[in-house]
């Protein structure tokens, strides 16, 4: 197979002269670039990409790394970076790394060895350690990795804070909080926008939270303990959608109804969550636009000298579904 350095001695150029072809950046003379023009095609020499991007220093490539991509969050996310990559002519790369250490830094080594122009990362445990040889641009999204890395949030535990005086505002009186993974910071500080609402109540105990792990399954578990230890619990607040879409599967199985008996609200907003029965009122995350945003500022890092560390948080929202309707407001009387 033809390689740049055969094209440049046909057409009698340096290498250099051909990438300026190849990549049209830089001067090259009308007739110069016709005789190269000419070797290519009597050599069929197609440039590989990684000759490219040795050549060029950069692939043009960018990657998201989501800890699971069967959680529909993922996805949702994935889809904004991608549209906001593939517009400003980036191919991307989505790695699924199962939260385990081990595989983002396999990742993180095999996408270094192909030059990638940057990162956007999901990880709980990946630290500025971790990453201190990676030369492309790193944004952290939806999780915190260090204060020196850019990062795009949600005011997760403000947002919690209104979940739970949102199930006060429609006639709660005790209140339980599935939680996520306890290593996850989003997940800690959701849980503790709980308990900033909950701790000060005279009914509050600490076997009103319990771990779901963001997981369907685990947070049904969970639930039927809970609902069946704790029977005057009228309100649930879970740490994601997945999860109350669980404690909606758990209350069914245990013949509890939602609502009348029992208000649930959850914490992402994904498409799922208007789709399960009855619809999950949740405090939705501008998924989207968590997203998009990443890849805008890693783009900008990508293009620009300078690393200035960008902090944004957005702010999820209140969305209101049949979950959590007050007992007058159903058809049950
Ligand atoms: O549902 C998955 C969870 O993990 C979401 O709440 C999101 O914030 C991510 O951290």
């Amino acid at each position: 197979m033809a390689t740049i350095r055969n094209v440049a001695e046909l057409a009698k150029v340096s290498t250099a002269t051909v990438s300026r072809v190849i990549n049209s950046n830089g001067y090259v003379n009308e007739e110069t670039k016709k005789r190269v023009k000419e070797a290519i095609e009597q050599l069929n020499y197609f440039p590989n990409d990684v000759a490219r991007s040795l050549f060029k220093g950069r692939s043009k490539m960018i990657a998201l790394f989501v800890p699971d991509i069967t959680n529909p969050f993922f996805p949702e996310l994935a889809r904004a970076v991608e549209d906001v990559t593939n517009r400003n002519d980036y191919t991307f790369v989505l790695c699924n790394t199962d939260g385990d250490i081990d595989k983002k830094i396999d990742y993180l080594n095999a996408l270094q060895q192909k030059s990638v122009d940057g990162f956007i990362i999901v990880s709980s445990s990946l630290t500025e350690d971790h990453l201190k040889n990676i030369q492309a641009p790193i944004v952290a999204l939806d999780r915190i990795i260090s204060p020196d890395i850019s990062s795009v949030t949600v005011n997760n535990r403000i947002g919690s804070r209104d979940a739970v005086n949102y199930l006060k505002s429609v006639g709660c009186r005790r209140i339980a909080h599935i939680a996520g993974p306890e290593h996850v910071d989003n997940a800690i500080n959701r849980m503790r926008g709980f308990l900033d609402e909950v701790k000060h109540e005279d009914w509050f105990d600490s076997d009103y939270v319990v771990s779901g792990a963001y997981n369907f399954e685990m947070a049904r578990e969970a639930a039927i303990n809970l609902l069946t230890k704790n029977p005057k619990i009228d309100g649930i607040f879970a740490g994601n959608d997945l999860m109350g879409a669980g404690v909606l599967n758990a209350a069914a199985s245990l013949d509890i109804k939602v609502p009348g008996d029992l208000a649930v609200i959850g914490f992402d907003g994904i498409t799922m969550s208007e789709r399960v029965t009855p619809a999950l009122t949740t405090m939705a995350q501008p998924i989207y636009d968590i997203g998009a945003r990443a890849a805008e500022i890693l783009i900008e890092q990508i293009r620009s000298t300078s690393q200035v560390v960008m902090r944004e948080e957005f702010n999820v929202q209140l969305t209101e579904r049949q979950s959590t309707l007050r007992r007058e407001q159903t058809n049950e009387h």
